[in-house]
Order: structure tokens, then sequence, then C-alpha cells
């Protein structure tokens, strides 16, 4: 019965893009729309999961029967995560999480000058990288947004990151990706195995997804 798939385990999901402050009226972000985190965090909970979805700004109603804390930036989105990591069982790592940021924020707004202006960035953290290198029980998923040579750095991620399981879209692919609904993606494994899916609505992917993750769960990663 897959009603019960997850019950008694904890989610964490992460969804959504971040937004990085350049002055009081302006920020950087990107075109995640939320969507397949949110679908994520939705599936996880009907199949009896207690979901804590940690979501960017975005345009979506919170999803029925899950916790949800709204994040703006980068650094926003790891400290609530790293905050909940010790009651979580499978944390994925949906979001398109900012990888620079500006790295002076001006208190109010900046004024137009003559000419061009440069902005300086400086690096957020990699909030995968840090959960790889604090996990203990927990079951690392994390999401790779490629638009060259997919395989080589999901597989790459997997490794460097101590990611227990890598969902990589290809989002050149018309109808995977970013803000549409639905996705292209493929997902690999720690023991090398990789699983392409087809073209399906973020829903069905998310379905998807944690019925990989449940069966991995089975085989080798006690809980
Ligand atoms: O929200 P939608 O519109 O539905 O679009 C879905 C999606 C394309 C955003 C989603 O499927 C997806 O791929 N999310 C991850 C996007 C991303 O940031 O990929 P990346 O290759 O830059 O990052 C790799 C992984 O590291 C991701 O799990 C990301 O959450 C994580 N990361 C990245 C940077 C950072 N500072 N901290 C991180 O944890």
């Amino acid at each position: 019965e897959t009603e019960l798939l997850f019950k008694g385990k904890t989610f964490l999901i992460t969804a959504g893009p971040t937004k990085e402050k350049i002055d009081p009226v302006r920020y950087f972000t990107n075109r995640s729309s939320g969507k397949m985190g949110y679908a994520l965090a939705e599936q996880a909970a009907l199949l009896g999961a207690d979901v804590l979805l940690i979501s960017g700004t975005n345009a979506l109603p919170d999803p029925k029967g899950v916790k949800v804390i709204h994040v703006e930036s980068a650094a926003d989105m790891y400290d609530e995560v790293m905050a909940n990591l010790d009651q979580s069982d499978v944390i994925i790592k949906s979001a398109a999480v900012a990888d620079y940021r500006p790295k002076q924020v001006f208190d109010s707004k900046m004024k137009k000058q003559p000419g061009n202006v440069a902005i300086e960035m400086e690096r957020t953290k990699d909030i995968l990288l840090e959960l790889g290198k604090k996990k203990k029980h927990q079951f690392l998923v994390g999401f790779a947004a490629e638009t060259d040579n997919m395989e080589e750095y999901a597989r790459d991620k997997l490794i460097r990151k101590n990611a227990d399981m890598i969902v990589a879209n290809n989002v050149t692919k018309e109808g995977a990706g970013f803000a549409g609904d639905t996705n292209i993606v493929t997902i690999f494994h720690k023991d090398l195995s990789s699983t392409p899916l087809p073209l399906l609505s973020k829903k069905e992917t998310a379905r998807r997804i944690l019925l990989e993750i449940s069966e991995k769960l089975g085989d080798d990663h006690r809980l």
C-alpha cells in the first residue's frame, strides 16, 4: 500500500528561488516558480510523511498538510535548513539557490549616476555541500539544473557534495526545468545506476522521485 509509504518519516524539502537584496527596492533572483518543490512536498505528505517545506518567495499557495517556512535569501534558507536538520530523515533540495549575492547591500535606494555601474558579488554558502558534511542518518537528495554535460556534472555533485541521490533536469529541453508544469529529469544514484524519466507533469515527476527514494531507503539506507 503506497498510501503509508513514508509514515513516521520526516521530510525537509526546499523550493523556489532565493532573492538577494541590492537595496530596499531591488534584488537578484532566478526563474524558479517553486512548482517542483511544492509538488514533492504535497506528494510526500500524501504518502504519509511529516513534511517541512522551506520555501523562497513565489506565487503558490501553501500545500495542504505541509508545514511551510517562508524565507527570502540563500542565507535565510541556510539557517532554517540547518535548524531543522537533526529531526529530518529525508532532505530534498529542489530550491534554486543563488550562488552569488551583492557584497554590499545599500540601506537606501541606489541613485542613478552617469555611466555604467558594477555590483560586486560574493559567494553564498552552498547548503547542499554543508548538508553533505553534517548529515548523519539523513538521506540527502540534491537537484542539478544543467545546460551542458548533465550526466558528468550530476555525478560530480553526487560525490563532491556527499548526496545519496541527484535529480538532474536538462533545462535546455522543451518542457524541462524552470517555471512550467512539466519536467524531464534523470535520477542518479550512488551505485552509478540512473533512471531517466520521460516528460511528465511535475506532480508525476515528484511521485516517481519519491518512489525511487522509498526503494533506496528500503535497500541500503537504514533510518
Ligand atoms: O521551481 P520550478 O519552476 O518548478 O523549477 C524547478 C527547478 C528547475 C528549480 C528544480 O527542478 C531544480 O533543478 N532545482 C535546483 C536548481 C539549482 O539551483 O541547481 P544547481 O545545479 O545550481 O544547484 C545544485 C544543488 O545545490 C541544488 O540542489 C541546489 O538546491 C543546491 N544549492 C545550490 C547553491 C547553494 N548556494 N546552495 C545549495 O544548496
